[in-house]
């Protein structure tokens, strides 16, 4: 199994290019479902789960091309894929698949709504809290469709198609508000969503199936409108920048210090979590090329925060806020409301001397002039980068071990960072 080699103190200077979101890839992707056309995904990055959902949607009989240079090879610009789900050859999602990453079970939204039938393995429970579906029921049921549990899999079936519906979420779900957002676009009729998501991957998704022909109103509002139409067709979409990778590397410049230019990445998406930075003491400035993170000599500030949902501060960024505010000056409270069970991180950033203490759904931090370089174990995908966060600011090495973690959602960040003059490797096997 791989690991990642920190040797903290060096501070970070340079550029690092931001890529395609993984939170907005993975629905656009799952969207080339709804049309028998060839959908084209411009800046894709090159990542694990994109890897995993390529496997799962082959399943489901749509051919995936590669085209042009892998991430990398050209500054921030991913991967172009061009998905074709011309002949949907089965509508059974397996366990084996979906078992190994939550938002394969968004397939479900196209496939009923495209084949009119889906057997979709219940994705379980995951490492940061329970994750129930039961939202996704509520809004296929609302569409009309029937829906079973058995053995273990949601049976949807809708023999005669979806009608549109008023569709209220007693909370705000990213997935499911994608997946009704999806199903709707093909169903017969007017569907209003009420408390949807205001994530800009839900706004990505609707830009991209607008493109594909859907008629939708009010993407990135509380209230989505759609009105069905017959059959969508192919289109050709470039995925939206990052904005949780944007604002981890902004905390890892934050933490390091130094000053660099997070090229590619959208302010507005961010807000929440820049406006934070300024309170911590780094430097925010939007330019033309993206986003710069300054940082000279001062100490950091303790802060105060809750998760939310968009546009509050994000449950993907709360393990790295962590991190930085290891070392400010004071004590800091982080709460999380969105996942009961993000807290893994905490006794990890404890081996690197971090003065953490955890009541329900708060953590208080007090912070520390000194972080020790350890070895830790990475627990979930953003808890990964905490640690990387925390080691670049560590005396010493730190070894951050289960690194698969990470490579599911950050690509190449032993280059990104390393190019801005932090020592970072990958090691082996
Ligand atoms: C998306 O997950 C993201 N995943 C998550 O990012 C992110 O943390 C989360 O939204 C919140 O912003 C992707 O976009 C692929 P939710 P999702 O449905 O859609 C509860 C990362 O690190 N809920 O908005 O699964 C749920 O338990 C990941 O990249 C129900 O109760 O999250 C949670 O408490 C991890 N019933 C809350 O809603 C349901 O049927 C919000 O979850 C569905 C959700």
């Amino acid at each position: 199994m791989d690991r990642i080699r920190i040797v903290g103190g060096a501070e970070l200077n340079g550029t690092i290019p931001i890529s395609g979101a993984k939170n907005a890839t993975l629905p656009l992707m799952i969207a080339s479902l709804l049309t028998d056309e060839t959908l084209v995904l411009d800046n894709v990055p090159h990542l694990a789960d994109v890897m995993l959902l390529k496997r799962i949607l082959g399943n489901h009989g749509v051919d995936c091309m590669v085209q042009g240079k892998r991430a990398g090879q050209n500054g921030s610009s991913g991967e172009t894929i061009e998905l074709s789900a011309r002949d949907i050859v089965d509508t059974v999602a397996p366990y084996e698949l979906v078992s190994k990453m939550r938002a394969s079970f968004w397939v479900i939204g196209p496939l009923i709504a495209r084949m009119g039938e889906a057997r979709v393995s219940l994705p379980g429970g995951c490492a940061i809290g329970t994750r129930p579906v039961d939202l996704f029921i509520m809004a296929l049921r609302d569409l009309g469709a029937e829906i079973d549990i058995d053995g273990g899999y949601v049976v949807a079936r809708a023999p005669k198609g979806l009608t549109g519906a008023r569709i209220q979420f007693p909370k705000v779900t990213v997935g499911a508000t994608h997946v009704a957002m999806m199903a709707a676009a093909l169903a017969r009729g007017e569907t209003t969503i009420e408390n949807a998501a205001r994530e800009p991957e839900v706004l990505d998704l609707a830009s991209c199936l607008l493109k594909m022909g859907a008629r939708i109103s009010g993407a990135g509002t509380s209230t989505i409108r759609i009105t069905g139409v017959d059959r969508l067709t192919g289109a050709r979409h470039s995925v939206m920048p990052d904005r949780i990778e944007t604002g981890t590397y902004a905390f890892a410049v934050a933490m390091a210090g130094g000053d660099v230019l997070l090229e590619g990445a959208s302010a507005e998406t961010l807000q929440a979590p820049l406006d934070l930075l300024g309170e911590v003491g780094a430097e925010v400035t939007a330019t033309n090329e993206g986003i710069r993170i300054r940082r000279n000599g001062s100490g950091l500030n303790a802060v105060d925060v809750t998760t939310a949902p968009f546009p509050g501060f994000p449950t993907d960024l709360q393990a790295q806020l962590m991190a930085l505010v290891c070392h400010a000056r004071g004590a800091s409270r982080i709460r999380e409301t969105i996942f009961e069970n993000r807290f893994m991180h905490v006794q990890e950033l404890a081996r690197l001397g971090a003065d953490i203490h955890l009541d329900g759904q708060m953590a208080t931090v007090h912070g520390v002039d000194r972080l020790k370089g350890a070895e830790v174990m990475a627990t979930d995908l953003r808890a990964s980068m905490s640690l990387v966060i925390a080691g670049l600011a560590a005396e010493g090495e730190t070894v951050v071990n289960r690194v698969y973690h990470l490579d599911r959602g950050f690509e190449r960040i032993e280059q990104k960072l390393g190019n801005c003059g932090a020592t970072v490797e990958r090691i082996s096997g």
